[in-house]
């Protein structure tokens, strides 16, 4: 039973009590570890956003307590709220682990495997699905759609390239920033993000589009090419400043600060937008007060070299079932220890 004005959701058989009207997306992070469906579009800070990239796909096995009938296809777990009595699948159900695959090849029909020369490397949520699930090979035999490259504003570019079209930065634009200067034009494979005759998106916090960008498609210029992030420190500091909370990661090379971005959780968000003062104009060592080195989570090359040995969550360890579901997961880990 759950507890009282709470609905039990059970995730790859891991059951917790949440409130009505949670996801089943946020509910399972609220569990963590790998039973967490990767998300490319959600962003908890932007409102509206979720429901483009289908990457956070599950299936449910059982509507609910009072209509148990598994729901008759996988749907996204960032849109769909759970019902007391659910029972999702995530890591444990092969149909899931199998569309997943194919949304992953459907994400990289377009986008250009340029990770060595990518300032996004090492951070891209693509390239980590990828890595999960890529096929070896592509079936994709047209032409692949490419695009100049544009200056949006003299410190941000835009690579449409490689763009998957997740909204976040236009959602960023939208609700972080006056003025709405860009969007996506065009639907379906012609679908591409616009500045509208490239219009410099002039504002003090357009700089977060960077940050939200799951994939190298918006850069920072002023650390374009600058270094590769796993040869970087990343460094918890703060000052005071009075557009935003001044809370930031420095990353060092030596003792150069390279780029500031803002702190980010587990699940890749921000904790808190930064404004573009913090983010390009701040970059000595005495502007800023340090705290301590960023935690880094350990399966991330940032980590590189400093990998601790892996611990699978207590109920994949105590569950044959969930073990065999496992085996890619934990053949991976074994091979970066
Ligand atoms: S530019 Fe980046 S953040 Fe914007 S829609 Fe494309 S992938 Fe998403
Ligand atoms: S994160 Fe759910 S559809 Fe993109």
């Amino acid at each position: 039973m759950a507890e009282e004005g709470k609905f039990k959701v059970t995730i790859d058989g891991i059951a917790l009590d949440v409130a009505p009207g949670t996801t089943i997306l946020n509910a399972a992070r609220q569990i963590g570890g790998d039973i967490v469906p990767p998300a490319m579009c959600y962003y908890s800070k932007l409102e509206g956003s979720g429901g483009k990239c289908r990457t956070c796909l599950v299936k449910v096995s059982k509507g609910s307590e009072k209509d148990p009938r598994p729901m008759p296809k996988l749907v996204a777990s960032c849109r769909t709220t759970v019902m007391d009595g659910m029972e999702v699948q995530n890591i444990t159900s092969p149909d899931v682990v199998e569309a997943r695959k194919g949304v992953v090849e459907m994400l990289l029909i377009n986008h250009p495997l340029d990770c060595p020369v990518c300032d996004q490397a090492g951070e891209c949520k693509l390239q980590d699905l990828g890595y999960e699930h890529g096929a070896d090979q592509t079936r994709y035999e047209f032409e692949r759609r490419t695009f100049e490259r544009i200056d949006i504003g003299d410190k941000i570019q835009l690579h449409m390239n490689r763009c998957i079209l997740c909204y976040r930065c236009v959602y960023v634009a939208n609700q972080l920033t006056e003025g709405r200067e860009h969007g996506v034009i065009h639907r379906g494979d012609h679908s591409e993000i616009s500045t509208f005759i490239e219009n410099a998106l002039d504002n003090d916090f357009i700089g977060n589009v960077i940050d939200v960008c799951p994939v190298g498609a918006l850069t920072d210029k002023t650390f374009r090419f600058k270094n590769r992030v796993w040869f970087t420190k990343p460094v918890e500091a703060h000052r005071d400043c009075p557009s935003c909370s001044g809370k930031v990661t420095l990353w060092y090379k030596g003792e150069e600060v390279l780029r500031v971005t803002g702190r980010k959780d587990e699940f890749n968000e921000v904790d808190e937008f930064i404004c573009n003062t913090c983010r390009f104009d701040k970059k000595k060592t005495a502007d800023w007060t340090l705290e301590e080195p960023t935690p880094v989570d350990k399966q991330s090359v940032i980590n590189a070299n400093h990998y601790e040995n892996f611990a699978p969550p207590a109920v994949i360890k105590e569950d044959a079932k969930l073990q065999a579901a496992n085996v890619e997961q934990l053949a991976r880990v074994e091979r970066l220890k």
